[in-house]
């Protein structure tokens, strides 16, 4: 007891007498920065596509499968006796969909009958204007009714009556509009078609490619589901890394993602079995993924597929000529002129070009299939790929999918692509990483994250249940590292961004979801993510000392809006990580530009739950407590306040 009372009285006394760190940032020197220091990155994991930031509220709804994955009823279920099979007609729906639902109606012996679809996890359902439409081939004289039901109560929140416009073996598309007369009390709610058995002929119907959209970010028709966009785009990410990741590898070499099966007509998109364990639609396909761009204003980085695929398996060079063919074609589809074949695909589909300024050449390459797979890319993979590309595109980016620290000879003029997953005392560690790029050296950060706790090796055990308050505070001191050397780190970004709770793949995320968008969380992470990249540092100032205490990490910078190292912009990012006895870390900050008096907006980000803090999605709790104060500058022009133990702050000068 005696000890613990001393410890504690230690702990008091050493707060309260802390020395402050002295900083002292300079206006002259320091480095211009890259505006793009922040983006997104899209990997189908956890549901992030489908059932996730694609709005598609039909789970299953064309009955894709492969024989990874082979078709199955997965969502579906019947309502009033009907029968439920999967048939591969004579007449399909179209190539691409080959399987379909058969609704037997014959045994029937109710006024309605048909099926129900659970939805991803269920179906949110407000008074709002729902978008949808089947495909059926048969003969039914009558009308469809499409609603949205309690799947506890069965009471039904909105229904509409849809004209049947069948014909005995033409498959013909019926479009509705569902407007729900209340909100459903939860999202435990299924979506129905059902119909009249008595004026089915033939005893059945076919249907397929059975959708529902409820509104989505910015109207865009397929688009995003609004409040994960919506949450993305208070980031104010700057790129989007797309479209993936493993995704872009597939499972086996049978898989690939291949760009050219993801555009088009719904109807024309076969889908693939994705790295992830479950089979994909690529109704969020190239174009969606260029859509999203558009509406968040993201520069798009563009992976294209290098023939390597997560089983390690890998194409060989005298098989290689396709992998180079489809590069080639991707981008001429995004922008070329309407004159050339694949431009004018892009322009029947109603889409103007698009400008690709970043390239990256596949995923993880040095990771999968090593070491022969990774000698396949730096042998042939990578150059032909690279020098196809430049010789028609010359002044795209290209990107290696490794690191410096992976590829130390990333061959000119491609930059390289750095993912540290981490423990947090191994960011906190290589804090100083980074500065040893040289100018020839750069790179993007495609992924980052703090993941497992401290005290395995970085893959060992579990990955912790949800980004965590130190895991965050880790990663600010990252992107301080990042950011510091903001000419040579030309944009970085955390993943995996999103998690649909009802799939755990991987638990640590920006943002975990469900089918009930009240139950969306912005995870510790994300708070952290967006303080900094709201914040944009174009010219690097330097300062003494350089960058760090023991526990104390900074980065200082002119603000976005003020150019050169004239103006008085300035932007302090600061991370106090561990401190010797939990002590807070008094700051004091001078700066040659500012005048006593002058004010300084401090955004402080503290726990109140310590560093094991994290936002449970289903507690609707946030941890992060973000403090806002005005700091005026003393008569010496010094600004002073104090960071706690695990606390991140941006002091702004000038700004808000
Ligand atoms: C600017 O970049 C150079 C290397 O390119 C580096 O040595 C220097 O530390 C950087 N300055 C600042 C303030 O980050
Ligand atoms: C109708 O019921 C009979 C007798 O139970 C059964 O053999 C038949 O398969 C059923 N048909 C359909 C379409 O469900
Ligand atoms: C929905 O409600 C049904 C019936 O109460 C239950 O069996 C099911 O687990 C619930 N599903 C979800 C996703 O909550
Ligand atoms: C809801 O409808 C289903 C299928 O028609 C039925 O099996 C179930 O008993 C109904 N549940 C309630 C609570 O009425
Ligand atoms: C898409 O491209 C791949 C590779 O070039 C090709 O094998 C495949 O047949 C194409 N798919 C379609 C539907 O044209
Ligand atoms: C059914 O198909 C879905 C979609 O392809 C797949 O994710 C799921 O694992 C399959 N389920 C079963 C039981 O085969
Ligand atoms: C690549 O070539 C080797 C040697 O000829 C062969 O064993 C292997 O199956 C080939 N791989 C593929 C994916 O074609
Ligand atoms: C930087 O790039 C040069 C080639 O330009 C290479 O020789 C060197 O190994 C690289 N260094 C690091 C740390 O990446
Ligand atoms: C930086 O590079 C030097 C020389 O290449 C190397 O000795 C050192 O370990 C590197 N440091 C880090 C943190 O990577
Ligand atoms: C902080 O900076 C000092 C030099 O000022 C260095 O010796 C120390 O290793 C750094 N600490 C960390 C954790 O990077
Ligand atoms: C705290 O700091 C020390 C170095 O001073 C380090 O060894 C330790 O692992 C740090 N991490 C945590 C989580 O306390
Ligand atoms: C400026 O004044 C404050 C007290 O107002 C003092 O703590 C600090 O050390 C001074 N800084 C410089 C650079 O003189």
């Amino acid at each position: 007891m005696v000890v613990t009372w001393t410890a504690a009285a230690l702990v008091a006394v050493l707060a309260s007498t802390a020395k402050a760190i002295d900083i002292a940032v300079h206006a002259s020197g320091g480095n211009d920065t890259t505006r793009m220091p922040y983006g997104l990155m899209h990997e189908d994991i956890n549901n992030a596509g489908d059932g996730g930031i694609y709005a598609e509220l039909i789970n299953n709804r064309a009955f894709q499968g492969s024989d990874l994955y082979p078709s199955n009823l997965t969502g579906w279920s019947p309502i009033n006796g009907a029968r439920l099979s999967l048939k591969t007609l004579s007449t399909p729906l179209s190539s691409a969909l080959p399987v379909s639902l058969n609704v037997a109606v014959s045994n029937s012996t109710s006024r309605t009958a048909g099926f129900i679809n659970s939805g991803y996890w269920g179906i949110e359902v407000k008074k709002q204007e729902y978008k949808g439409s089947f495909y059926v081939r048969g003969t039914y004289e009558g009308s469809f009714t499409a609603s949205l039901q309690s799947a506890i109560t069965n009471e039904t929140f909105g229904a509409v009556k849809v004209k049947s416009k069948t014909s005995a073996d033409d498959w013909v598309q019926h479009e509705f509009t569902l407007v729900p007369k209340i909100d459903a009390p939860n999202s435990n709610n299924t979506f129905a078609i059902t119909f009249d058995p008595e004026r089915v002929s033939g005893g059945s119907l076919d249907f397929n490619l059975i959708s529902l959209f409820p509104p989505t970010y910015k109207g865009r028709a397929n688009g995003l589901r609004m409040d994960i966009a919506e949450a993305f785009a208070e980031l104010q990410p700057k790129f989007l890394r797309f479209p993936g990741g493993n995704a872009l590898e597939g499972p086996s070499l049978k898989y690939p993602w291949l760009w050219n099966e993801t555009i088009g007509p719904l109807k024309d998109r076969p889908g693939r079995p994705g790295a992830w364990n479950y089979e994909t639609s690529d109704g969020l396909g190239l174009v969606e993924y260029l859509h999203w761009c558009d509406d968040l204003g993201l520069e798009p980085i563009l992976a294209i597929y290098s023939g390597l695929a997560l089983d390690g398996g890998y194409v060989n060079e005298s098989d290689f000529q396709w992998v180079i063919d489809s590069a080639l074609d991707e981008l001429e589809f995004i922008t070329g002129d309407p004159s050339t074949p694949w431009g004018a695909i892009r322009e029947s589909l109603g889409e103007s070009a698009w400008t690709i300024n970043y390239v990256e050449i596949g995923n993880e390459d040095w990771l999968a299939g090593a070491p022969s797979g990774f000698e396949s890319y730096q042998t042939y993979r990578f150059p032909l790929l690279m020098q196809a590309i430049l010789a028609k595109y010359p002044s795209m980016q290209i990107i290696n999918s490794g690191s410096f620290y992976e590829t130390p000879a990333i061959p000119a003029p491609a930059i390289g692509d750095y993912h540290p997953y981490r423990e947090p005392d191994n960011f906190y560690n290589e804090f100083h990483k980074l500065d040893n790029l040289t100018a020839d050296n750069l790179t993007i950060v495609g992924e980052f994250a703090s993941v497992h706790v401290n005290g395995g090796s970085d893959w060992d055990g579990d990955l912790y249940k949800f980004p965590w308050w130190l895991g965050g505070v880790a990663e600010a001191i990252f992107m301080i590292g990042n950011e510091r050397n903001g000419d040579r780190v030309l944009g970085a970004t955390y993943a995996p961004a999103l998690r649909n709770m009802n799939r755990w793949q991987w638990s640590v995320c920006l943002i975990e979801f469900e089918a009930d968008t009240s139950k969306t969380t912005l995870s510790t992470s994300w708070h952290v993510f967006h303080l900094f990249s709201t914040h944009t540092i174009t010219h690097t100032f330097p300062t003494s000392p350089e960058a760090n205490t023991t526990s104390l990490f900074w980065v200082a910078g002119s603000r976005e809006g003020y150019e050169g190292q004239e103006d008085s912009g300035l932007v302090v990012k600061m991370a106090n990580y561990n401190t010797t006895n939990h002590e807070d870390t008094p700051v004091s900050l001078s700066f040659e530009e500012v005048e006593s008096g002058q004010e300084a907006h401090l955004t402080l980000l503290t726990s109140s739950e310590g560093p094991w803090g994290y936002n449970g999605p289903y507690t609707g709790s946030n941890v992060v407590v973000e403090t806002k104060s005005v700091v005026k500058a003393s008569g010496n022009g010094t600004f002073s306040w104090v960071m706690p133990e695990w606390s991140v702050a941006v002091l702004e000068l000038g700004g808000s």
